[in-house]
């Protein structure tokens, strides 16, 4: 374990650029959103300070209207498609015009609990805590804005799993008539069978370039999107973070903040009930345009877990990773191994992540269900320590797949062994 430890945070050292730290050399060279969040929970073990200059750089390009974008490009790198260009959000630092799922408040907050230099800990949070819950705010107006207490991602990048089978449906009304021409670089850096297609990528650039025409203006994006789904993990991850931010509030005696993030935490968790499906014993995705339940059972619908579920989700929950845990060698599949779209290798359409068990098992571990908690901890340091710091596995063979010396998964392996009885 020791080993492992060391090699995670040379990891982590290596792929830091000083202010902010790229998820690994080549393939990703620019701060990533949620990236960055779970990276500074590794970071903390040797550096708080680092660790929260990590979420601090992320929130220094926050925008105006409480949007934190998914990538910034601090520098250049022509190593990388869509850059700047693509995206021409007219930022003097330039950043996407998207967001990503919103750890941050859960990573404050974990931060802040373990924090030994009390001060400095008190001091960070205290300013973080209005720009987190900008954020949550952007989220609740901008893309909920029926007030159902769910948000729609608008773009799957926005998602994190940009590629699941999730999104199949729904990405069929998305066009690909004006896309300008490109050459994807990640091709150049990771197997073509490891990501996703070209007609994906197609799709994704369409998107962008509808954003762009309307200016990024957050106010007319939800209901001009042909693409809106509602994420069961992603608002899980929202949720969670909005119930974090109360809490680190009442300790920072922020009253207003913390009443307000309970009730969206609350409105939110009453509102997930709704993407619950009996018959496949997880949550689904709604897609928004259609008013429907997307039936495919990936990983989303199990990360939901993060929140506060009630506990007989998290029950039934367990027990789907239980049954699913019979096909595979390795914890958790992105996507169920049962299903004809599964794609072992394939980036979100089958492969395993280490964030995503993180995030599962530390929500069981809330609701109780340690047994699968703790199965689903074991089996990622033995995934790590059979097959080195990818950015993902194929839960079957257990292969490395996507980016080398990734530095999510070294912070995860930390957190694995730091946190959890490991047998
Ligand atoms: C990529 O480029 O693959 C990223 O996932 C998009 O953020």
């Amino acid at each position: 374990m020791q080993s492992l430890l060391q090699n995670a945070s040379e990891i982590l050292r290596e792929n830091d650029l000083g202010t902010y730290t790229v998820p690994t050399h080549g393939l990703y060279p620019f701060q990533w959103n949620w990236d960055s969040c779970l990276t500074a929970l590794g970071q903390a073990y040797f550096d708080e300070e680092r660790a929260w200059r990590e979420i601090e750089t992320l929130f220094a390009h926050q925008w105006e209207d409480g949007m934190v974008p998914h990538i910034i490009f601090h520098k250049e790198d022509d190593g990388y498609f869509p850059g700047p260009d693509v995206w021409s959000t007219g930022r003097d630092v330039p950043t996407s015009g998207i967001t990503q799922p919103a750890v941050a408040g859960f990573a404050i907050k974990r931060l802040f609990d373990r924090a030994k230099d009390r001060e400095l800990a008190d001091a960070k949070a205290r300013a973080l805590l209005p720009k987190v819950k900008a954020w949550h705010d952007w989220f609740f107006a901008n893309r909920d804005p029926q007030g159902t207490g769910l948000v729609a991602i608008l773009h799957p990048w926005e998602s994190g799993r940009d590629n699941s089978v999730d999104w199949d449906a729904a990405f069929e009304r998305v066009p690909t008539d004006g896309v300008l021409p490109f050459i994807r670089r990640d091709l150049q850096h990771a197997d073509a069978d490891h990501r996703p297609t070209q007609a994906q990528y197609e799709r994704y650039i369409w998107l962008v370039q509808l954003f762009r025409s309307l200016d990024w203006d957050n106010s007319k994006l939800h209901d001009a999107s042909p693409f809106q789904v509602v994420d069961p993990g992603f608002n899980g991850i929202l949720l969670r973070s909005c119930m974090d931010l109360a809490d680190l509030a009442d300790a920072l005696g922020e009253v207003e903040v913390a009443e307000s993030s309970r009730a969206q935490a609350g409105k939110g968790i009453a509102a997930m009930d709704t993407l619950w499906s009996d018959a496949r014993g997880q949550y689904l995705c709604q897609d928004r345009v259609l008013g429907e339940l997307i039936d495919s059972p990936s990983v989303g619908g199990l990360l939901a877990a993060f929140a506060q579920i009630p506990s007989e989700r998290a029950a039934t929950i367990a027990a789907r990773i239980t049954t699913i845990a019979e096909q595979v060698n390795y914890l958790v599949p992105s996507h169920d191994p049962a299903s004809s779209d599964y794609d072992g290798k394939r980036y979100w359409r089958g492969p395993a992540w280490l964030i995503v068990n993180y995030m599962i098992s530390d929500g069981l571990s809330r609701a109780g269900q340690t047994a699968v908690a703790q199965r689903i901890a074991q089996s990622s340091v033995k995934l790590i320590e059979q097959s080195g710091f990818a950015e993902y596995y194929d839960p079957k063979s257990g292969e490395p797949c996507g980016g080398t010396r990734f530095t999510w998964t070294a912070a995860m392996v930390i957190e694995f062994i730091s946190q959890t009885q490991l047998e």
